[in-house]
């Protein structure tokens, strides 16, 4: 079965099926698109899927050349069918692996994609988990999954052949793309690592294989976990300088200097988007699980999820300086995306801080470009439409805090205008020496 999915590989003329079209599998599937491949797209969103077919974007940050290419094309289909799983020769899922209410691990979307494919699966198809996940999962709850809905004498392994590669995806990162980022690979077994990397080969530059899912699951982890650990290193660092009269921003730049040794973190008002501030208790869940407890992610995790509040105390503070109470001042939160330059909002910290703020009695609005209103989410429903950012609404604010520092701010602006600036990102740097101390670092 495995030669002939090989030559299908190898020929080009491999259906690829991905199952997710988000923020990774939406570049993705473009990836192996732009390969030479055919793909065949599956979501549950019908908007997502009529959006495509219209080559209309829903992802901005990707730009509409992306969705205008793939409508065009003969090569790209997409569907809300998942008995169409039968078609693909070879299964990418891209789907949300987010945590519980109690914060451990849930894979119910990836079990569920495992179900669909099983009920779908035919000889001479590979399959391979995109999704960030704890070690072991490939090998057993989802190949568990696809076995239990598969029609019984498919054998893994010999008819079915099954694969984890981690996304690296950055959105809004420009100086890297899908095809130009290394792609890990492991597979259940040596010939499904030999699958999934050829096929990867078509669409990305430079695909390393190794020696198994599992390594593929804990190397992605371990990216971010160098992440979140890193920065709440540099979080608490920063509290730590601050009360010695410190300026942790010089302090990096300083220690940046070192040719080798060293690499700069940067602290912020706390962690956001649908990587940082979750995987790592994929392991430590797991680590639990077999009794050798992570505890750097425990406490990094406790360390960045004050950061936040420590942000609105930090505020307070300096309205009270200001004769201010917090319980009557009105706050302009600039930027709500959790990073710059991108309009998504998942688990940004803007979303708690505007929530404690309102907390204390404040009264807050928020000016992001790249997000015009917010929408009901599964913690926070802010009901909020962003404000034009203008001399008279800076004006009009007692304190203006940046979480978020967007290219297109006007500093200038806000440096000339806002009575109070709070800012956590170190974007008004160059506008010091003006703003003196209407200007604090938090
Ligand atoms: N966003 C990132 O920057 C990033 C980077 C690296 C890794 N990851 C990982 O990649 C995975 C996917 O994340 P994402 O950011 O692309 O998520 P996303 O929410 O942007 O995309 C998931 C897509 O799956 C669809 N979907 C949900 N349930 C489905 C189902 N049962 N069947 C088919 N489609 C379904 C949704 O409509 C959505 O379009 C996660 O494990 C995440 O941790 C994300």
């Amino acid at each position: 079965m495995h030669t002939i999915l090989r030559q299908r590989i190898d020929s080009g003329s491999a259906l690829v099926g991905v199952i997710g079209l988000g923020y990774v599998g939406l570049p993705l599937a473009h990836a192996m698109h732009a390969g030479g491949l055919r793909l065949l797209g599956f979501d549950i969103d019908p908007a997502k899927i009529e959006a495509l077919a219209r080559g209309t974007n829903y992802l901005r940050h990707l730009g509409d050349d992306l969705a205008r290419t793939l409508a065009a094309s003969d090569r790209f289909d997409a569907t809300t069918d998942f008995a169409r799983l039968a078609e693909p020769d070879a299964i990418l899922v891209c789907l949300p692996t987010p945590l519980t209410e109690d914060r451990r691990p849930d894979i119910s979307y990836v079990l569920r994609a495992g179900l669909d494919i099983g009920r779908a699966l035919r000889p001479g198809q590979l399959v391979v988990l995109e999704s960030t996940t704890y070690p072991g999962t490939t090998r057993h709850e989802f190949a568990d999954a696809i076995a239990k809905a598969a029609a019984p004498g498919l054998e893994l392994g010999r008819d079915y052949f099954l694969a984890f590669s981690p996304e690296r995806e950055d959105p809004g990162r420009t100086t890297h793309s899908t095809r130009t980022i290394p792609k890990l690979v492991g597979g259940l077994d040596p010939t499904s690592t030999g699958l999934a990397a050829a096929l990867y080969r078509r669409a990305i530059e430079h695909v390393v294989e190794v020696s198994s899912a599992e390594v593929a699951e804990a190397a992605k982890l371990l990216e971010n976990i160098f992440r979140a650990v890193n920065i709440a290193l540099v979080n608490e660092m920063k509290l730590s300088l601050e009360a010695m009269g410190i300026d942790v921003w010089e302090v990096i730049e300083a220690a940046s200097t070192k040719p080798f040794g060293f690499m700069p973190f940067y602290p912020g008002p706390g962690l956001g988007g649908h990587c940082i501030p979750i995987d790592p208790f994929y392991l430590s869940w797991k680590a639990a699980q077999v009794g050798a407890p992570a505890r750097f992610i425990e406490l990094a995790g406790q360390i960045n999820h004050a950061m936040p509040a420590r942000v609105v105390d930090r505020t307070a503070e300096a309205l009270a300086l200001r004769g201010t109470p917090i319980d009557n001042a009105r706050v302009l939160v600039l930027g709500l995306a959790y990073k710059p330059d991108i309009d998504d909002v998942r688990e940004s910290p803007a979303l708690e801080i505007i929530e404690l703020f309102r907390q204390r009695g404040a009264t807050v609005a928020y000016s992001d470009p790249h997000i015009p209103r917010t929408h009901p989410m599964r913690r926070y429903d802010l009901g909020m439409q962003s404000q034009p950012l203008t001399p008279e609404n800076l004006k009009a604010h007692d304190a203006v805090v940046i979480v978020t520092h967007h290219r297109d701010f006007d500093y200038a602006m806000i440096a000339k205008h806002a009575r109070l600036v709070v800012d956590t990102r170190n974007a008004m740097q160059s506008y010091a020496t003006e703003m003196g101390a209407r200007l604090v670092k938090a």
